[in-house]
């Protein structure tokens, strides 16, 4: 699977969304990352269910990469008009009912992914593994952008590597946190398919947003 891009938009220029997500879109980029959170789950607010809705019709041709932060994810699918083309990325720690969470993301026809945090271990994805069309590796701990990478997680990518290699699948290993211009290779290497790329890339300070595209692009391809 070709490496993908996904620019993480709680890194953007918040005072011109707009005009981010049409640069972005007419990049070709492939997904938007669009973090939601309920500062419960995680102690922070970012995007709201409302901003992610209204970025739907915006987009020509990204697709959501939507990432969600919160207890009881579900109470926030309608409001975010999840729906054909979505990723949704839920996290295990934070569903009594994870079967049933990614059965209704399915049901919108949405793709569903298990998203982990650093300190839950990669085994817990078996038991979903025929209901998911991907997993969201957390590369730092989920709530902050401009974090440092979390020990073991080269290994960790690995590990959900040789998972879905096991599995006969073709599921997508997204990688999500610290995705730095020095890193991203590496990630590739070691498995990555998509990548959020945030404040140390793409959203690094002073860079052109289409060149820096370019360049990760090619660095993940
Ligand atoms: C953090 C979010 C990430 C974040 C990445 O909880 O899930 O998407 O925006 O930011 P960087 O790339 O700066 O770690
Ligand atoms: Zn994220």
């Amino acid at each position: 699977m070709r490496g993908m891009l996904s620019p993480s938009l709680m890194c953007a220029d918040m005072l011109n969304l707009q005009r981010e997500l049409e640069t972005l879109d007419s990049l070709s980029v492939d997904y938007v990352h669009l973090d939601f959170m309920d500062n419960k789950f995680v102690p922070n607010i970012t995007l709201d269910a409302s901003l992610i809705k209204a970025v739907k019709p915006v987009l020509k041709n990204m697709k959501r990469d939507i990432h969600i932060m919160a207890y009881a994810p579900q109470q926030y699918f309608e409001r975010m008009d999840i729906g054909e083309g979505d990723i949704v990325s839920v996290h295990y720690e934070a569903c009594d009912d994870l079967h049933d969470v990614l059965a209704e993301i399915s049901a919108r026809g949405a793709k569903a992914f298990i998203a982990i945090s650093p300190d839950t271990s990669v085994d817990v994805i078996y038991e979903y593994i025929a209901e998911i069309d991907g997993i969201l590796v957390m590369t730092v701990y989920p709530g902050f952008a401009g974090q440092p990478i979390v020990e073991g997680s080269f290994e960790k990518i690995k590990a959900v590597r040789e998972l879905i290699d096991k599995s006969g699948r073709e599921l997508i290993l997204e990688v999500d946190g610290h995705v730095s211009w020095d890193l991203c290779a590496k990630m590739r290497e070691y498995g990555a398919d998509l990548f959020v790329a945030g404040s140390s890339s793409v959203y690094q300070k002073g860079l052109d947003l289409g060149d820096a595209v370019k360049k990760m692009t090619e660095l993940i391809k």
